[in-house]
């Protein structure tokens, strides 16, 4: 994908803690990372994933799925607020909804999901978990281009952690998160500095 002149526009989606969105906004900082998170959306209120976004200056928006008719509705106005940010790149970090068929059509090819497993293995909510109950001895984070299946687009990058025998869910989760931080900052700037491309599943940046 090419993108227009400037820093590429980013758009961070968030549910909780925020960490892999404040690593996007501590790398934005400096001007040769080639991105700018222009907003944060969540679909709840009251986390510090927010306020992060908000102590940089970023403007958030929140979008409550109970709070519209049905999942369409908030699907289409997530998809509208999004749009008004005309991102080049939509980063769902930590974001623990599904977005549905009309955002994933509009924003083919530039939305991205972190989550914290090698997919194919442990798709969904409980990546970390269910690889330590799995009792896998290495799991890890991937970067995908998000598609209409739950954890199934193409893949971007891969990052892997071995599992400690005295692991359990927490500490395993943080580990991955220190590697999926970094893989995030490092493949996000290079999509957004050199562009990328997709063929089938190959993801490319050149
Ligand atoms: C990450 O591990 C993400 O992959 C998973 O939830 C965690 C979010 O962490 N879905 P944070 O909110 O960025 O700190």
């Amino acid at each position: 994908m090419t993108r227009r002149s400037g820093p590429a526009r980013l758009v961070v989606l968030v549910s909780g803690a925020g960490t892999n969105l404040q690593a996007l906004l501590d790398a934005c900082a400096d001007p040769a990372y080639g991105a700018r998170v222009v907003a944060v959306g969540a679909d709840r209120d009251g986390i510090e994933g927010l306020a992060r976004a908000e102590r940089s200056g970023v403007p958030t928006f929140v979008l409550r799925v109970r709070d519209h008719a049905d999942r369409a509705a908030w699907d289409a106005a997530l998809t509208d607020a999004v749009a008004s940010f005309e991102p080049d790149l939509v980063v769902s970090a930590g974001f623990m909804k599904l977005a549905g068929p009309s955002f994933v059509a509009r924003f083919a090819g530039r939305f991205v999901n972190t989550h914290p497993a090698l997919l194919p293995s442990f798709p969904g909510m409980h990546g970390a978990a269910d690889a330590l109950a799995y009792g896998v001895k290495v799991t890890g984070a991937t970067l995908f281009v998000v598609d209409e299946g739950v954890d199934t687009g193409p893949i971007i990058a891969q990052r892997a952690v071995d599992v400690a025998d005295d692991d359990d869910v927490e500490s395993l989760h943080e580990r991955i998160k220190t590697v999926e931080r970094e893989m995030l900052v490092d493949v996000v700037g290079r999509m957004s500095r050199d562009g990328w491309t997709i063929n089938d599943r190959r993801v490319t940046i050149p």
